[in-house]
C-alpha cells in the first residue's frame, strides 16, 4: 500500500506536510518525500559536506566516551527540588507560553510519518472505523495531514494536548474538521484523562516528542493509560530523542532537573531516552515490543563546514490480544 516514496493509493493527493520538533530535530532534510530511514551511507570521511545528511552513522567508542563526559558534567549540578516543583507545576502555561509565541510556526516537515508508520494507512475497501489519538498534538502538525492525507471517511483522529493555546492554533487551521478530527485539551499525567471515548476503543496512538516533556517519574502512569485506552491488538507509535543526542550534550550546567531530563531556557523540558528505559516502560505496562530503532544521522551544515549527531529512537507497541 505504500509506496517507498510515502505516498499511498488511498491518499487523496500527495500533499507534502511539515513538522519541525524542538532544537531542529526534525529529521528532514528537504521538502520531498522521503525514504525510511537509513539509505544513505557514509563511506568515504571526505564526502562528509556532499550531502546534508548521512545515515546509521556508527560512534566509534572515543565518541561515545565523550559524550558520556559532556552529560556527566552538564548533568552534574542538578536543579533545586523548589525549581524542579515549579516548572513542574507551571509545565502547561510554559508551552501556552511557547505556542503563545511561535503559534503554528514553529514545527515543520515530518515526512517521515507515513514511511515509517505505514500501520497507520486502513487497508484498502476498510468499512471499520479506525481511531486515532496523537498525545501532545501541539497546532496538529500530526492530526491535520492525516485527515488530509488519508481520505478514508471511516479514519478519524483525536488530539490531545494540555496547551490550550495549542489546541485552539488547531482548531482554527481550515483543514480542521470534526467529522474527521477532534482536539481536546488533556492533561495525560493527570490521574483520569477527560477522553470523548471509552477505553479499549483506539486503534492507534502516536507519541511524536511528547514523552520526552513529561516528567520521568509519571511516565508509567501514561504508559497504563495508553494501554487502558488502546484496543487489544493496537500500536503505540513512539519517535522521540535519544541518548546523547546533540540536543542533550548542548545544555549547560544548572539546566539538569534529573538524570537525562533537562529544562531548555522556555522551560519547557526534554528526556533523553534509551531503548532500555523504554522497553522496561511499555513491557512493564503490558506491550510487547514489536520495533526498537535507534536512528543516529550526522546532519551537515556544508556552509559553515558544522557537524550535528543526532539521535533518535523510534519504536512500535502492541497491547497483546490475549491478556
Ligand atoms: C515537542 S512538542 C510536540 C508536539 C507534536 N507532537 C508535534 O510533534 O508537533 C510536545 C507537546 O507535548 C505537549 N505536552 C507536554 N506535556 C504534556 C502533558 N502532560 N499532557 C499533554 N500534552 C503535553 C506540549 O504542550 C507540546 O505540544
Amino acid at each position: 500500500m505504500i509506496l517507498r516514496s510515502g505516498r499511498c493509493r488511498l491518499f487523496q493527493k500527495p500533499r507534502l506536510f511539515t513538522c519541525n520538533i524542538m532544537d531542529s530535530e526534525s529529521s528532514s532534510t528537504g521538502d520531498g518525500p522521503r525514504p525510511q530511514f537509513g539509505n544513505r551511507h557514509l563511506k568515504n570521511p571526505d564526502d562528509v559536506f556532499q550531502h546534508n545528511a548521512w545515515d546509521d552513522v556508527q560512534w566509534d567508542p572515543e565518541q561515545q566516551e565523550h559524550a558520556r563526559k559532556v552529560v556527566e558534567q552538564n548533568s552534574s549540578e542538578k536543579m533545586s527540588p523548589e525549581d524542579a516543583a515549579r516548572i513542574e507545576n507551571e509545565a502547561g502555561k510554559l508551552w501556552d507560553k511557547f505556542y503563545g509565541v511561535h503559534q503554528n510556526g514553529f514545527f515543520k516537515n515530518r515526512q517521515w510519518l507515513f514511511t515509517e508508520f505505514p500501520e497507520l494507512v486502513p487497508k484498502e475497501g476498510n468499512i471499520d472505523r479506525v481511531n486515532v489519538l496523537e498525545v501532545g498534538c501541539g497546532v496538529g502538525n500530526t492530526v491535520i495531514p492525516l485527515v488530509q492525507t488519508i481520505a478514508d471517511q471511516n479514519f478519524f483522529v483525536y488530539g490531545c494536548d494540555f496547551s490550550e493555546t495549542a489546541v485552539e492554533i488547531m482548531k482554527q487551521d481550515e483543514n480542521y474538521n470534526e467529522s474527521r478530527c477532534l482536539g481536546f485539551v488533556c492533561d495525560v499525567t493527570a490521574p483520569e484523562w477527560p477522553v470523548p471515548f471509552p477505553p479499549n476503543s483506539l486503534d492507534h496512538i502516536l507519541l511524536i516528542f511528547v514523552l520526552s516533556a513529561i516528567n520521568p517519574e509519571k511516565m508509567h502512569h501514561v504508559a497504563g493509560q495508553l494501554f487502558k485506552y488502546l484496543k487489544p491488538g493496537g500500536l503505540v507509535f513512539f519517535r522521540d530523542y535519544g541518548r546523547y543526542d546533540m540536543a542533550q550534550l548542548r545544555f549547560k550546567k544548572g539546566k539538569c532537573i534529573a538524570d537525562n531530563f533537562y529544562m531548555r531556557g522556555d522551560g519547557t523540558r526534554a528526556y533523553f531516552f534509551t531503548q532500555e528505559d523504554l522497553r522496561k516502560l511499555f513491557t512493564g505496562a503490558g506491550f510487547v515490543e514489536e520495533q526498537m530503532l535507534e536512528d543516529r544521522r550526522l546532519q551537515v551544515n556544508r556552509g559553515q563546514k558544522l557537524k550535528m549527531y543526532r539521535v533518535w529512537i523510534q519504536a512500535k507497541f502492541r497491547k497483546p490480544v490475549l491478556q
